[in-house]
């Protein structure tokens, strides 16, 4: 039999992928025929959609329903602070970018966190879910129970487990890139250390897909710059469960300063380029 603590971290999980579920279906379901930038954030390419705000409420709304003490703090700054020791990090829609494009590759993450998500390495997540809607698809994991695939019925579908590439030289990396000019001048030239080590590099637009996707072994490696708490907390989850690892600089935990991931093997391989 659970533990009362297990059967918790169950309830968080579940209630993490009904409400990713239903702004999953929220976001397509209801996309307008023109969706176009409200307003924008960092840069002019970094754009907020009348859809990211919907599911922010839609999400917020759920998550205080069904626990009002608990606190918000999600990407579009629809925050709310409450009593109880649970902080749900909130990304209403990772890949806005594909979704303003109609590109099939975007993800509702929703994450149940102890600590500080705004303090880099004073957080840890217990429960998570990433809805995939373009799959009818959702990644979740509870500390300690497993990653999985599920279909928009709350059915498993897979155990997820991380690739068992051995080497660099064999590995699809997946990273990303922020929206300002800054940012992306350093990413380039990270870029270029990291390519020629590698079998390939995918940008995929989501790194809460990103890092689903090397949990379920369709990528082998992942990293990024400049990840905000609501881009990771789900996905890094959802890696560690299935027997990966995710770090941060000089192998503490994953912040904007560096999320990497990947199996063993190809994390180590990774870190000696990414993280030096
Ligand atoms: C972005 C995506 C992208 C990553 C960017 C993020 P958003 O999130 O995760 O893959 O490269 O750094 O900001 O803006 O679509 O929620």
């Amino acid at each position: 039999m659970e533990s009362s603590v297990a059967l918790d971290l169950a309830q968080l999980e579940r209630l993490a992928v009904e409400v990713a579920v239903e702004a999953g279906r929220l976001i397509t379901d209801d996309r307008p025929a023109d969706v176009s930038a409200a307003a924008t954030k960092s840069s002019p390419t970094d754009v907020v959609t009348i859809m990211d705000t919907r599911a922010e409420e839609l999400i917020r709304a759920r998550l205080l329903a069904a626990r009002p003490d608990d606190s918000i703090l999600g990407e579009e700054g629809d925050d709310h602070v409450g009593g109880s020791a649970i902080t749900w990090v909130v990304d209403p829609i990772d890949g806005t970018v594909n979704y303003l494009y109609e590109i099939p590759a975007y993800a509702v993450s929703i994450a149940a966190v102890t600590g500080d998500p705004r303090v880099a390495g004073e957080w840890t997540v217990l429960a998570a879910a990433v809805g995939d809607p373009c799959r009818g698809r959702v990644y979740h994991a509870r500390l300690g129970g497993g990653a999985h695939l599920s279909g928009t019925d709350g059915q498993v579908v897979s155990r997820l487990a991380v690739g068992g590439v051995p080497e660099l030289g064999g590995a699809l990396v997946g990273t990303g890139f922020g929206y300002t000019e800054q940012k992306r001048r350093s990413q380039g030239e990270l870029l270029l250390e990291v390519i020629p080590h590698v079998r390939d590099i995918r940008r995929i637009g989501s790194a809460a897909l990103d890092l689903c996707m090397v949990a379920a072994g369709q990528l082998d490696g992942f990293y990024e710059v400049g990840l905000n708490p609501w881009d990771l907390a789900g996905g890094w989850l959802v890696v560690t469960e299935a027997g990966g690892i995710v770090t941060g600089p000089r192998g503490g935990a994953p912040s904007a300063a560096l999320t990497l991931a990947g199996n063993v093997a190809v994390h180590a391989a990774l870190a000696a380029i990414v993280d030096r």
